[in-house]
């Protein structure tokens, strides 16, 4: 940690060195979960990777490489995902700013259950008739709170459910970084394939 941080104060550097140094052991959802509950990062801290959008939630790419990506999401009201899956990635989440529901689900049964028969994601995706299940509902605000996903709970949904109906931030930490995911139409009983975009990278915004 460099001396000009204050340790309960963790800047976006330490997080990142932090995380580089801990890729030289095997990537645990305890251990990274027991490192960002230590180093906690203010909405402050990530206000420079911090951009609001009319009609969508915003991925804001802070670091990646091979084995993480670090992003903050910036939620306006009513904002939300789809109900999706994370390949079976490890990922936490803290919120920084606001308040969040994470929605969790798990499969049942669809169509084409084969298609999670391939290497390098979870599913081709793409069945019919698709069943999920809904678990459990969590609400998450700035109060030192770790979400993950992980191999057993890989499907969920994520919105911001602030009462103020302010706009919400969330720190994101996943392992390893994934550029697509599968995503559900409940209604529909339908997935599909879905590409991940950034809205920004290193605190400048990309064109469309
Ligand atoms: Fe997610």
């Amino acid at each position: 940690m460099s001396m000009e941080t204050h340790p309960l104060r963790t800047s976006v550097r330490d997080l990142v060195e932090g995380l580089c140094a801990l890729e030289q052991g095997p990537i645990t959802k305890s251990c990274i979960k027991e490192f960002l509950v230590a180093c906690p990062v203010t909405a402050q801290a990530l206000s420079p990777y911090t951009f609001w959008r009319e009609g969508t939630y915003t991925r804001n790419l802070i670091y990646r490489d091979g084995l993480f990506e670090v992003m903050a999401i910036c939620w306006g009201p009513d904002q939300k995902t789809p109900v999706h899956t994370h390949n079976g990635q490890l990922g936490w989440m803290s919120v920084v700013q606001g308040e969040i529901l994470t929605h969790h689900y798990k499969y049942v049964r669809c169509s084409a259950p084969e298609n999670q028969n391939v290497i390098g994601m979870d599913c081709l995706a793409g069945a019919h008739d698709v069943e999920l299940a809904r678990l459990d509902t969590v609400k998450c605000s700035n109060d030192g709170q770790i979400l993950t996903v992980d191999k057993l709970q890989t499907i969920h949904q994520i919105e911001n459910a602030d009462p103020a109906r302010a706009g919400c931030v969330s720190l994101h930490v996943y392992s390893k970084p994934i550029d697509s995911c599968v995503a559900f139409d409940l209604e529909k009983h339908l997935c599909w394939r879905r590409s991940l975009r950034f809205y920004s990278s290193e605190g400048v915004v990309l064109p469309d």
